[in-house]
């Protein structure tokens, strides 16, 4: 039986996860590993070569955040919001998913930042793996989703958003980022922040 849901990646912007219960929102404040900033898209694609991921992704931000990541990179920071697919730097290849998370964090101020991600060993979601089917049976072996069950809409939208996000967190013990097939375009969530590489930071107009 086919999992497919609003549930299956619920990313939509205007989701909200409201005060991060589902993800530790973990990543310390101040002895977090430090990326490069600002390159241009040349040494961006020439420090990426050979990833598996070889989309442009984006991310929405707060202007503030925005001048932080193009001085020194991407830092794990505390969740602003809950992470709904676990501990990681979120990206979407989608404009308007990016700018509507721009939107969130700062409305007209938000600014959107381009890059291309270094993913030598990512969990891809689709063909053989199936997130959905696999967060929903976790979540039942982890005694999170009740046993009986039958699809990922019976349980509470927190706890399906706790299995998925500790089994995003499973995947990333043995994968360096994880891809999730959505309704638009992928989301994609990556473990460490040095892996991103920056070569964009443009304001909502
Ligand atoms: N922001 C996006 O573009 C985006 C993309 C896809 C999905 N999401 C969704 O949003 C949720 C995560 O939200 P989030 O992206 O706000 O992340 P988050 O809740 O983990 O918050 C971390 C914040 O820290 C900021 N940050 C990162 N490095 C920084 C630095 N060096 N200096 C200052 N700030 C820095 C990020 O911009 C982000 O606002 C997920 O549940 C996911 O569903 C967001």
């Amino acid at each position: 039986m086919a999992l497919v849901s609003f549930r299956t990646i619920n990313y939509n912007p205007n989701h909200d996860p409201s005060s991060g219960e589902f993800s530790s929102g973990g990543g310390s404040s101040s002895k977090e590993k430090s990326t490069s900033g600002l390159m241009s898209k040349k040494q961006a694609e020439l420090e990426t070569k050979g990833t598996k991921y070889s989309k442009v992704v984006l991310h929405g931000t707060s202007e503030a955040a925005s001048k932080d990541i193009s001085k020194s990179g991407f830092k794990m920071m505390k969740s602003q919001t809950g992470r709904q697919y676990g501990d990681g730097i979120y990206l979407t290849p989608m404009m308007d998913s990016a700018r509507e998370y721009a939107k969130m964090a700062d409305n007209a101020k938000g600014k959107i930042i381009s890059s291309k991600v270094m993913m030598k060993n990512p969990y891809m979601d689709g063909g053989k793996n199936d997130f959905t089917k696999e967060a929903f049976e976790y979540g039942k072996k982890m005694g999170i989703i009740k046993k009986s069950a039958k699809s990922i809409d019976d349980p509470p939208i927190k706890k399906w958003y706790e299995a998925t996000s500790k089994y995003s967190n499973e995947l990333l013990k043995e994968h360096d980022g994880v891809v999730i097939k959505g309704y638009f375009d992928d989301l994609v969530i990556v473990k460490d922040p040095s892996q991103i590489k920056i070569f964009e930071v443009k304001g909502l107009k």
